[in-house]
């Protein structure tokens, strides 16, 4: 059911469960220091209980209140690319009000999410808010109310309709409980290279790490379980020779990629009953899109999809959507 952000506010504080839009995917939000929200939201996604929720804040002022002690590096950070799709693993007291979003840990993984709606609404609440993807877990992650409602709509007290979500994929994680290193354990929209800018003058030097690739399983719980991947198997291929045509199938791919293919489809008799599902013309739009898509994908009558290989270069989006690519996709 959709909310308002009104409602929203008075079902959080009720300990309820709302799904929010936030610029990266949809959050499943409840009380971060209430045990009975928390519960429910593992119980919603059918979630693993070693696996901690990320916590938002509305702001820098919030953060502080709860996490007394933040490194100076953290705070630039922070004070650079906050609000924005970044997620720190900070260390917390013992007693920390936010203990049962963690599991009990001594850390916790925050985030200040650019969304006016998520602000206003962890605003207005006055507390932080846990909120993992609003998915079943091992589905990918979704990022229109419509895929939320599609999912797990019906067990939860309101989904706020925020659009689209503008990256479209999960905010990158880094690990900030070592004060002489930063260690990226998820790849999102912001990478190693801006974070190094911004910390390029400082001294002593802080060392900046790339774990987004498979050393992080003992930090980040939930990288060891399987995600992302859609119903409908889907496959990359670099040209046409590789798709098998005898089953009904969907080609996914970027715009150009696909206006490419318009002669060998024009040749082939079944290309009627092949699906196309333009991904969009750029690296932005691709990313964007992506999980979108998969749902679209997933909503077809089809055994199986390919995904038409391309290169989208080096920069910290590219990564993050590489990475999810390869998760994505069946090896
Ligand atoms: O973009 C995002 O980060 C989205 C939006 C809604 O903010 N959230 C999101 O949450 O992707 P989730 O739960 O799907 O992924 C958070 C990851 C999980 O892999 C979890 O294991 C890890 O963060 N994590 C959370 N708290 C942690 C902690 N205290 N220590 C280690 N890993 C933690
Ligand atoms: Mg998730």
């Amino acid at each position: 059911m959709i909310v308002s952000v009104h409602q929203a506010v008075k079902l959080l504080k009720d300990q309820k469960l709302v799904a929010i839009p936030t610029e990266t995917v949809y959050g499943l939000a409840g009380l971060a220091d209430s045990n009975l929200a928390v519960g429910q939201i593992y119980k919603v996604k059918n979630r693993p209980s070693d696996n901690p929720l990320i916590c938002h804040f509305d702001g820098l002022q919030m953060l502080q209140k709860y996490i007394p002690a933040i490194p100076d590096f953290v705070q630039i950070l922070l004070q650079k690319l906050t609000p924005g799709p970044i997620s720190f693993l900070l260390k917390i007291p013992a007693n920390s009000a936010l203990s049962p979003a963690t599991g009990g840990r001594s850390t916790v993984v925050i985030r200040i999410p650019n969304h006016p709606i998520a602000l206003e609404i962890i605003r207005q609440v006055g507390k932080p808010l846990a909120a993992p993807s609003a998915n079943t877990s091992g589905k990918f992650s979704p990022t229109s109310a419509q895929m939320v409602q599609d999912d797990i709509g019906l067990k939860i007290a309101g989904i706020v309709d925020g659009g689209q979500s503008q990256i479209g994929l999960e905010s990158t994680i880094v690990d900030c409980t070592d004060q002489n290193q930063i260690r990226i354990l998820r790849q999102g929209a912001v990478g190693l290279a801006e974070i190094d800018q911004i910390l390029a003058n400082l001294t002593p030097k802080i060392k900046i790490l790339d774990y987004s690739k498979n050393q992080t399983k003992q930090i980040v719980p939930g990288t060891k379980y399987k995600h992302y991947a859609p119903k409908t198997p889907l496959s990359e291929v670099q040209n046409t020779s590789q798709i098998d045509l005898s089953t009904p199938i969907a080609i996914l791919g970027s715009t150009q990629k696909l206006s490419e293919l318009k002669t060998w489809l024009e040749s082939q008799p079944n290309s009627s009953k092949i699906e196309l599902i333009d991904l969009g013309q750029n690296l932005s739009q691709i990313s964007h899109n992506l999980y979108q898509k998969l749902f679209e994908l997933d909503q077809k009558n089809v055994t199986k999809a390919y995904l038409i290989s391309e290169d989208y270069g080096q920069n910290s989006l590219a990564k993050a959507l590489q990475d999810k690519l390869e998760r994505i996709l069946e090896k």
